[in-house]
C-alpha cells in the first residue's frame, strides 16, 4: 500500500443488498478514489448490530455486501477491504473514547432520535424534532421490551473510532452522515486539547468535484432507498428488473409540445441519463417534446440499458459468492492492514490516557 497518499475511509452497514443509488452515489466514486488515494473500505457489522437482531441475516449481509463491492470494481489489490469486527482494537478504542463523550450530545443526534423513535414505535408526528425532552422521557420510561439499546446511543462514538483509528483524512459519506462526521471532528479536537496532544486528525467529508448524483426511485417521487422500497438492486435478475421498470409510475403523457416534465417522467429521464447512450436519451427527449413519446417504449429501453450495467456486476457477484476462499483472503489482507494502524493508535491512546504497564 502506498503510504504517502492521504487516507480515505468509508464504511457501509450490512443491512441488505446494494441498489443503483448506492452504485452511482457511492460505489462508482469509490472506484475512482482507489486510483488516487490510500483507501480503506469496510463493512460496519458492529454498527448493524444496533438495529439488526437476526444473526444469520447479519452474516448473509456481510457476505453479500463484500461480493457487491468487489463485483462493482473495488479492487483489493489497490485498497483494503475489511470487516469492522475483524479489528478488535476498535472495540477497545470505542470504550476509551466513550469516556470523553457526553450522553447529552449523543442524545441530541438526529439519527439517534430517529432510530430511538422507531424502537419505541413512536411516529414523527407525535414527537417532533425539537421535542428533545419528550423523547428523553419516552426513552427513560420505556418498558424493557421496548428499550432503546445503549449501542444505538453510542453509535457516533464507534463511527468516530472507525475513522480516528485509521488516521483518515477524508471520509466520503452521504448527507445523512454529516452530523456523525461533525461529531468525529469534535471528539478528535476535544481529546487532543484535553491531553495536550496531536493524536487524532480531524477528518473532512470528501467532496467529489462533480455534482452529487441523486438516483431517483421508480415510484414517481424522491430518491431510491432501501427503506423506501423503490429500489433496483444490483442483484436483481433480468425478469425482476424488467418488471420493476415496466411498473414505474408515469403520467398521462404530454398534451402540448414542449411541456415541462412531471416528476415521475423527469425521474425516468434521470435514470436514463445514468445508464443509456446520450443519443438514445436525446431521441426520447425529442419524442417527449413533440408528444410522440410512448412510455412503454421508454421503459423497455431503460430496462435494457440498466441491465447492460447490472448484468456483468450480477454475474461477478454470483461468482464471488461461490468462492469463500477468495472472500476470506481479501478480508484477511484488509484486516491485517487495518489492524496495523488501529493497534498503533490504540497503544498511543492507552499511553496518553494513563493505561501503562507498571
Ligand atoms: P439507503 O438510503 O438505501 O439506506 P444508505 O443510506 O445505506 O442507502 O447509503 C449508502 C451510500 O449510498 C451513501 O453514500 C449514500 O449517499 C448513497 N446513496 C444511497 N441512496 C442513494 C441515491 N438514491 N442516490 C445517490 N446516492 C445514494
Ligand atoms: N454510519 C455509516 C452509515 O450508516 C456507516 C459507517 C460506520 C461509516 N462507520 C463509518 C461511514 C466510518 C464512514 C466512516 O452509512
Amino acid at each position: 500500500m502506498i503510504k504517502d497518499k492521504e487516507v480515505v475511509l468509508s464504511g457501509i452497514r450490512p443491512t441488505g443488498n446494494l441498489h443503483l443509488g448506492n452504485y452511482y452515489g457511492a460505489l462508482s466514486k469509490f472506484v475512482r478514489l482507489q486510483e488516487t488515494h490510500d483507501c480503506l473500505f469496510f463493512i460496519a457489522d458492529l454498527h448493524a448490530l444496533t438495529t439488526n437482531t437476526d444473526p444469520d441475516e447479519l452474516h448473509r449481509n456481510v457476505k453479500s455486501i463484500l461480493a457487491e463491492y468487489l463485483a462493482a470494481g473495488i479492487d483489493p489489490d489497490k485498497v483494503s477491504i475489511f470487516v469492522q469486527s475483524d479489528v478488535p482494537e476498535l472495540s477497545e478504542l470505542y470504550l476509551l473514547l466513550n469516556m470523553h463523550v457526553g450522553i447529552g450530545e449523543l442524545m441530541r443526534t438526529a439519527s439517534f432520535k430517529d432510530k430511538a423513535r422507531q424502537c419505541l414505535g413512536l411516529s414523527r408526528e407525535n414527537c417532533s424534532d425539537s421535542d428533545d425532552e419528550s423523547i428523553e422521557k419516552e426513552i427513560i420510561g420505556a418498558s424493557t421490551n421496548k428499550r432503546v439499546c445503549a449501542g444505538l446511543l453510542t453509535y457516533p462514538t464507534l463511527m468516530a473510532v472507525d475513522i480516528l483509528a485509521q488516521k483518515a483524512r477524508w471520509v466520503p459519506v452521504g448527507k445523512d452522515q454529516l452530523q456523525h462526521l461533525e461529531l468525529t471532528r469534535r471528539f478528535a479536537r476535544r481529546f487532543n486539547q484535553f491531553y495536550g496532544v496531536e493524536e487524532f486528525i480531524e477528518p473532512d467529508n470528501f467532496e467529489f468535484g462533480d455534482a452529487p448524483v441523486k438516483v431517483p426511485g421508480l415510484d414517481g417521487s424522491g430518491k431510491m432507498g432501501k427503506s423506501e422500497g423503490n429500489c433496483i438492486y444490483l442483484v436483481d435478475d433480468p425478469k425482476v428488473l424488467r418488471k420493476k421498470v415496466m411498473r414505474a409510475v408515469t403520467d398521462e403523457g404530454p398534451k402540448e409540445p414542449n411541456s415541462p416534465l412531471s416528476e415521475p417522467i423527469a425521474n425516468l429521464f434521470t435514470l436514463m441519463e445514468l445508464t443509456s447512450d446520450p443519443a438514445v436519451v436525446q431521441q426520447f427527449r425529442d419524442a417527449y417534446a413533440d408528444c410522440s413519446i410512448r412510455y412503454g417504449d421508454l421503459k423497455k429501453q431503460l430496462a435494457e440499458d440498466i441491465l447492460k450495467v447490472t448484468t456483468p456486476i450480477r454475474e461477478r457477484i454470483n461468482d464471488i459468492l461461490a468462492d469463500d476462499d477468495y472472500m476470506r483472503r481479501v478480508l484477511a489482507r484488509g484486516a491485517d492492514r487495518a489492524r496495523q494502524q488501529a493497534s498503533q493508535t490504540l497503544a498511543e491512546v492507552r499511553h496518553i490516557m494513563g493505561i501503562r504497564k507498571i
